[in-house]
């Protein structure tokens, strides 16, 4: 690998430089990004400088760092504004590129959806979060009607870390595609289950923060508060005239399972809405497969196989066959 900008050896990161990671594949398209770039030479080493901003990667870069298996690379956090106005000024000519494989795209949708949806949530505003959600439901929907999109490619293009933000549009981009897969696939539809499932976790901002971030299991009088949140999240948005009936049923329903071991109800099987039954399965699979504090994450194949011991009991078996066939085409 070179260096390029500034010599290896002075360019070691400073230790107390916040570094962000991002995906590799949004640094090379479109306009020079102008931002100094960090790789890890190791997993456990610290990254250091790789590209100065006043070189910017190209096409060609990022097919060199992706050949040499490097999918995440670090910007400074003094850096990281001007590389999310980037993605905010060409996410749209990026989607709508044909030239770009759909991966690419999944990649840029994904960092700038992470970064939105972290603002909006942290804000504890519903109605920007409900705003802010509307415009990343359309562009999933525009990503997963691209042809040539493969589930298995998309999946590999997410960071699958946990946090709110990024297990919100995982699921959303998930969701979207099984319910496609599922039949439901006219365009308004996959806009409406995305936005909701972009949704379902909102009943969360009303538990306390010490709950809400909590890195550890939760203990029993914890964990029945965060039992509440469907139930939250449903009181949160019921009164607005901008989201409709299935989309609350997501909210309000998505733990619910088909036993009737599930909250709050305990509704089981049909009764439960089936844009909710498509989500328990998203929602089961990404939980999953994403590194949590307390969780390491498994591989998909184990993903999937959590899923079919879990359905008939908590999900729904033909959902959950659909959802294998999307990854595993
Ligand atoms: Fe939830």
């Amino acid at each position: 690998m070179t260096s390029q900008g500034d010599s290896r050896n002075e360019s070691t990161a400073d230790q107390r430089l916040a570094l962000m990671p991002v995906s590799v594949a949004t640094i090379g398209f479109g306009a020079p990004l102008k931002v100094d770039l960090y790789v890890q030479t190791t997993p456990s080493a610290r990254p250091v400088l790789y590209r100065s901003a006043a070189f910017p990667a190209d096409r060609a870069e990022v097919q060199r760092l992706t050949a040499q298996g490097i999918k995440t690379i670090y910007i400074s956090s003094q850096q990281y504004e001007t590389y999310q106005d980037h993605l905010r000024t060409h996410l749209q000519e990026f989607l709508a590129d044909n030239s770009l494989p759909p991966s690419v795209r999944v990649a840029f949708l994904s960092e700038r959806a992470r970064e939105v949806l972290r603002a909006a949530f942290e804000s504890r505003d519903a109605s920007k979060l409900v705003r802010k959600a509307m415009s990343i439901s359309q562009d999933i929907v525009k990503l997963v009607s691209a042809s040539g999109l493969v589930t298995a490619d998309m999946y590999s293009m997410l960071r699958h870390d946990w946090c709110m933000f990024a297990h919100s549009f995982h699921v959303a981009a998930y969701t979207a595609i099984l319910a496609r897969e599922w039949g439901l696939d006219d365009r308004e539809t996959l806009q409406s289950i995305s936005l909701a499932a972009l949704l379902h976790d909102i009943g969360k901002l009303r538990l306390p923060a010490r709950v809400f971030a909590k890195a550890d299991p939760l203990n029993e009088v914890e964990q029945k508060l965060m039992r509440q949140h469907p139930q939250f999240g449903f009181e949160r948005l019921c009164h607005r005239d901008d989201l409709n009936y299935d989309q609350l049923m997501v909210v309000y329903q998505h733990h619910e399972r088909v036993d009737g071991t599930g909250y709050p109800v305990g509704l089981s099987g049909e009764e439960i809405h089936p844009w909710a039954r498509l989500l328990a399965v998203t929602n089961t699979f990404d939980a999953r497969t994403t590194t949590r504090p307390y969780q390491p994450a498994v591989p998909v194949m184990d993903g999937l196989d959590l899923l079919h011991r879990q359905a008939d009991t908590a999900l729904d078996r033909e959902m959950v066959a659909c959802w294998t066939k999307c990854m595993t085409a």
